[in-house]
């Protein structure tokens, strides 16, 4: 084995600048990403950690309609929002860029250019849809239409949100634009493939070489993907918000990179611009460095990671140009459920990153704890308000905290504040050191794998033998009789105290600095290395400490209510980002909205449409008249639930038969993002045919 330097680069999935963070991020890639590259720092190895926003894509151009404004409007915002997010709860990015800036831009184009101009592209025409009024190509989830195999009327060209069925646009019954409402036509249109089959067996040989070192699930995923054969996969769409192709590629008017092909190389063009002058070091093969690549993700992203970037890379390869390295490991974690349920943006079923910034001040280590320790990392685990409490409360307070808190309050109360004299260790304290580097051996061991749950518990049964060795030790009586004992217990307590804050560092950074401020002192940059070989860091006699301080206080019951009520009730906070609100139609005057009669209703009797599985026949008072409506409800309600319900009537609308009967006048009804529909009623009975103004 030649002894070659080290370096590593660690990435964590560029967010979508979309929507605002969740725990379920950080839990899944920026935290975990943040403690490894923490720890190769105190390792005092050659690290850099490169983050950014993902700005483009079509879901970012449908929340930029939604908001009637343009897609750049949109990840400028989210871009500043989550850089701020990030920075205030401590991710510490050696870089932190985005996929809109012109370097970015530069750079994937370059690489674009390097594989057009080397062949490595199929270029290939197909039919895809085309919205005649608003005169596009319409990416899939810009198609909405009745699901084949659930009869969801509201599926997306890609997918069906009501039974999750993987779709293609054309197995939609009766597709519409989503931009104008309209039928879309089928038109040819040229795109460049990536002919990833082209790789199949360069990708096997290096998904293989990582059977041992790789997650199961990562490498499961991968195996799987090659088991069934890789086809070639289009890396560029019709569509104008993207990664424009360069003008040296031939037809490319009107195409921009597939979002999957440009973010990736957002970590190239974000190293390139943290540093011009050494990115290469990080990237490009070279004889003397031992580079490693390690992407942090969620488990969604693995085939992008591990098959189709590793397979742009190989492609660049072939050219002849620069020799990328290509990805070490993959940790992919699982996801992280919310209070039993799956965490949902457009339902608001989520813990806000800016909102827990703002409703906890100063207790980021109190969130890096508790997701660290529910870590998603070998399957899926639920975030509870209630599990974040018992954490802090039976954890952070009463192990970590109490420890500290008694070895400071202790040496003041003994020996003024100063370190005393350590005299002769005996048994006890021997034990406990012992300890303390067999467990650091085994956290070091821990986070070289990825395994930062199984770390942090053993840190934290650092602290728990911290608080046994007070209970074996007995200072507070020991003081009475014997001096010089107790002078070497509160010694070794500090020492060892102190050598904890330094093992806690990549995990609790905010509480390791307060441990060292209470200290009066910063570790050496080769601290951590001294523990993990099986020392520890002494402390000087008579040193002065500082005053205690309790590191962490207990959360109470009323600010997690407070959390559960916020997430239970208070659809006010939504925040949209997921596509199922529908464009704003043209503008209409005062007087075009005064011609419609609306008025609230009662249901007097409902009955089912012989032969349809969708309609309902209300008998309904208005006030002024009683009479038939059909509605399209039967799927969403049983008619004898609806009985005495007040609804919201249209009720100068054309009659029109339906079935066979006649339909006087249509009822409002609210439709949610999985396509269920709800009433529109007054919040209290009011009288039937009161006006809606
Ligand atoms: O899934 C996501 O959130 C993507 N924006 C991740 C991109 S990772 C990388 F390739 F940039
Ligand atoms: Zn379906």
């Amino acid at each position: 084995m030649t002894n070659k330097k080290k370096v590593y680069t660690i990435t964590a999935a560029l967010p979508y600048a979309n929507g605002p963070l969740h725990v379920g991020h950080i839990a899944g890639c920026f935290l975990p990403a943040d403690i490894y590259h923490r720890y190769l720092k105190l390792k005092c190895e050659d690290a850099i950690f490169i983050c950014g926003s993902d700005e483009h894509g079509v879901p970012v151009t449908i929340r930029a309609a939604k908001e009637g404004t343009t897609p750049q409007a949109i990840v400028d915002k989210y871009h500043t929002m989550m850089k701020n997010a990030f920075e205030k709860f401590g991710i510490n990015f050696s870089f932190y860029g985005r996929t809109s800036a012109a370097y970015h831009h530069s750079n994937a184009q370059h690489f674009f250019e390097t594989l057009y101009t080397n062949s490595k592209f199929e270029e290939e025409t197909t039919q895809q849809f085309f919205d005649t009024e608003a005169n596009q190509f319409l990416a899939d989830r810009y198609i909405t239409g009745t699901c084949p195999k659930c009869s969801n009327p509201n599926a997306y060209g890609d997918q069906c949100e009501r039974c999750g069925s993987t779709l293609n646009p054309t197995d939609l019954i009766s597709p519409k634009s989503t931009l104008s409402g309209g039928k879309p036509e089928m038109r040819e249109t040229k795109n460049w493939y990536l002919p990833l089959n082209k790789y199949q067996t360069q990708l096997e040989n290096y998904i293989n070489s990582h059977l041992k070192d790789w997650k199961v699930n990562v490498y499961g995923q991968c195996s799987s993907w090659l088991k069934d054969g890789l086809n070639a996969r289009a890396m560029t769409r019709d569509l104008d918000w993207g990664v424009k192709l360069s003008p040296i590629v031939k037809d490319a008017e009107g195409k921009v990179m597939y979002v999957w092909f440009d973010a990736p190389l957002g970590y190239i063009s974000n190293t390139k611009e943290y540093i011009e002058d050494s990115w290469e070091k990080y990237w490009i093969e070279d004889n003397h460095t031992d580079q490693k690549l390690i992407h942090f993700i969620g488990k969604d992203n693995i085939v992008f990671h591990c098959i189709i970037f590793p397979a742009m890379l190989m492609a660049y390869n072939n050219t002849g140009g620069k020799q990328y390295i290509l990805p070490e490991n993959v940790p992919a974690n699982e996801f992280l459920n919310l209070e039993g349920e799956k965490i949902s943006t457009s339902r608001n079923w989520a813990v806000w990153l800016h909102e827990y910034l703002e409703d906890f001040p100063n207790r980021n280590d109190e969130l890096r704890y508790y997701l660290t320790a529910i870590a998603p990392e070998s399957k899926d685990s639920d975030f509870t308000w209630s599990g974040y409490q018992l954490a802090v409360n039976s954890e952070l307070v009463a192990v970590l905290g109490n420890f500290v808190n008694r070895v400071i309050v202790l040496t003041h109360k003994f020996f003024e504040g100063k370190v005393p004299s350590k005299n002769i260790y005996g048994e006890l304290e021997n034990k406990l050191f012992e300890n303390l580097y067999n467990k650091s051996k085994t956290i070091d061991e821990y986070l070289s794998k990825y395994k930062f749950r199984d770390a942090l518990g053993e840190l934290m049964d650092l602290y728990r033998a911290g608080n046994k060795y007070f209970a074996d030790t007995e200072p507070w009586h020991l003081i009475k009789t014997n001096k010089e004992q107790t002078e070497t217990v509160l010694n070794a307590a500090l020492v060892y105290c102190y050598n904890l804050g330094i093992l806690s560092q990549a995990f609790l950074p905010e509480t390791a600095k307060n441990i060292f401020n209470l200290y009066n002192t910063s570790p050496l940059e080769t601290d951590f290395n001294t523990i993990i070989n099986g020392n520890h860091v002494a402390l000087e006699t008579s040193h002065e400490i500082g005053q205690a301080v309790h590191l962490f206080k207990n959360i109470e019951d009323i600010e997690i209510q407070k959390q559960i009520d916020k997430l239970k009730n208070n659809p006010a906070n939504t925040v949209q980002t997921e596509t199922n609100l529908k464009p704003l139609k043209d503008m209409i005057t005062f007087d075009d909205f005064a011609k419609i009669d609306l008025r609230v209703a009662t249901i007097l009797e409902a009955e089912k449409v012989p032969n349809s599985d969708k309609l309902l026949k209300l008998t309904l008072e208005t006030g002024i008249d009683k009479r038939i409506v059909v509605s399209g409800i039967a799927e969403y309600y049983k008619p004898e639930d609806i009985i005495g319900k007040q609804v919201s009537l249209v009720a100068n609308l054309a009659p029109r038969k339906m079935r066979g009967i006649e339909s006087q006048g249509m009822i409002l009804m609210a439709k949610d993002s999985e396509g269920n529909l709800h009433f529109v009623s007054p919040t209290n009975t009011i009288n039937t045919g009161a006006d809606i103004t």
